[in-house]
């Protein structure tokens, strides 16, 4: 399923600051029910049965508003219970996919049935804080990072659920904040670039929408693994790009990258549209295109369809960028942190800041 795609150009609508803190917010809860947050907050970490479940209650920011496009409120939910071969994971901070809130499984269910009240932000840092039934490799309090299955509660919230081979334990030189960047930008460039295009070392690749979360990844892993890397970006971000290696940076608002390159091997495209339509021109006979931004589902172009794909969570591939960035060949950037309650600024890509690179992250409060 395509639920990526009709993300491209998505009109998120989220309550100003101030209107937002006028209308609905934690301050509006009672006393009592604060005093009982806090202690959840302080007793996160107690290990599976040592917990109160008098106070399980947790802040969440949930997607809602569907009639005027899809806004995030917040919300108080149970404490998620990690079920058999699960993790509860206290969230110290989410990354940000403004996207997300219009994917399926942000608006369905796995059966396919409307769903409501759906909590975003799929990639995570944070720490272990209940072990399942039967989970193994991780022990209460270590530090991870990774994603969570697209159609669960996503990490927007205090705790989410995961499932061990969806995490690996977090870059140690990287804040949580820094970490939660990672997940979904390495791992998609990393299945694009390898599992999918099996690119070579010394192939030429174009990558599409290089200074995106996505591409500064794609950029940077491509170079490392020995490529010929070709980016488009718009002016601004042309040095940025060629510092996380590029060879050549065409800036796509003033030049077409059709008339400016030969033939490549590969295609990254992070873009879509007209971008995807006008790469096919540049593929070597036997080239190999992938696309994350393509409509899959309602294309007729068989093409389009095959090269389409969709990020999954890899413990193992997590487990060697974690190691690339530890060892400083791989960087990670963090555009802006915002904490829990202003989450819905920071998908409504209000935060937008030309200056900085790399994603905005939801910090939650240890
Ligand atoms: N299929 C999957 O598994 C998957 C996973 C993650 C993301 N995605 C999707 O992939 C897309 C990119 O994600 P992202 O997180 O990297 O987004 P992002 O951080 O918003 O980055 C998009 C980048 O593309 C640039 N761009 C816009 N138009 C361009 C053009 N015509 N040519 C070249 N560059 C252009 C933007 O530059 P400006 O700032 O100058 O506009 C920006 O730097 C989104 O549609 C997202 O939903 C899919």
């Amino acid at each position: 399923m395509s639920y990526f795609l009709r993300a491209t150009n998505p009109k998120v609508l989220a309550f100003p600051k101030g209107e937002y803190k006028n209308t609905l917010s934690w301050d509006a809860f009672p006393e009592d029910i604060c005093e009982s947050l806090n202690a959840r907050i302080s007793s996160c970490c107690l290990p599976h049965g040592h917990r109160d479940r008098t106070r399980c209650v947790v802040k969440a920011m949930e997607v809602n508003g569907f009639n005027h496009g899809p806004v995030l409120i917040p919300a108080t939910v149970p404490r998620p219970e990690p079920g058999d071969g699960e993790l509860l994971v206290c969230v110290r901070a989410a990354g940000v996919t403004p996207t997300e809130l219009l994917w399926y499984p942000t608006t369905h269910t796995k059966h396919g049935d409307r769903r409501t009240s759906a909590v975003p932000g799929h990639e995570f840092s944070g720490v272990i804080a209940a072990l399942g039934k039967g989970a193994q490799d991780f022990y209460l309090g270590e530090e991870i990072y990774g994603m969570n299955d697209w159609f669960a509660d996503g990490a927007t919230a205090e705790f989410c659920l995961t499932q061990p081979q969806n995490i690996a334990r977090k870059p140690r030189s990287l804040s949580h904040e820094c970490a939660a960047t990672v997940p979904i930008g390495a791992l998609t460039a990393w299945q694009g670039l390898f599992d999918r295009a099996k690119m070579r070392s010394g192939e030429h690749v174009l990558i599409h929408g290089a200074a995106g979360a996505v591409g500064l990844f794609a950029v940077q892993l491509a170079h490392l693994h020995g490529a010929h890397v070709i980016a488009t970006s718009s002016a601004d971000d042309v040095n940025f790009v060629k510092q996380l290696g590029a060879d050549e940076v065409i800036d796509y608002e003033t030049s077409r990258f059709e008339d400016q390159i030969g033939s490549v091997d590969v295609v990254f495209d992070g873009v879509g549209g007209e971008t995807l339509d006008g790469s096919w021109s540049v593929l070597k006979p036997g080239g190999r295109m992938v696309t994350i931004a393509a409509d899959s589902e309602s294309t007729k172009d068989q093409r389009v369809k095959d090269a389409f794909f969709i990020v999954e969570p890899n413990q193992q591939q997590l487990n060697v960028v974690a190691k690339l960035l530890d060892c400083g060949t791989l960087r990670a950037f963090v555009s802006a942190v915002l904490p829990l309650e202003e989450a819905s600024i920071a998908y409504s890509r209000r935060v937008r800041n030309k200056r900085s690179y790399g994603k905005v992250v939801i910090a939650v409060a240890a």
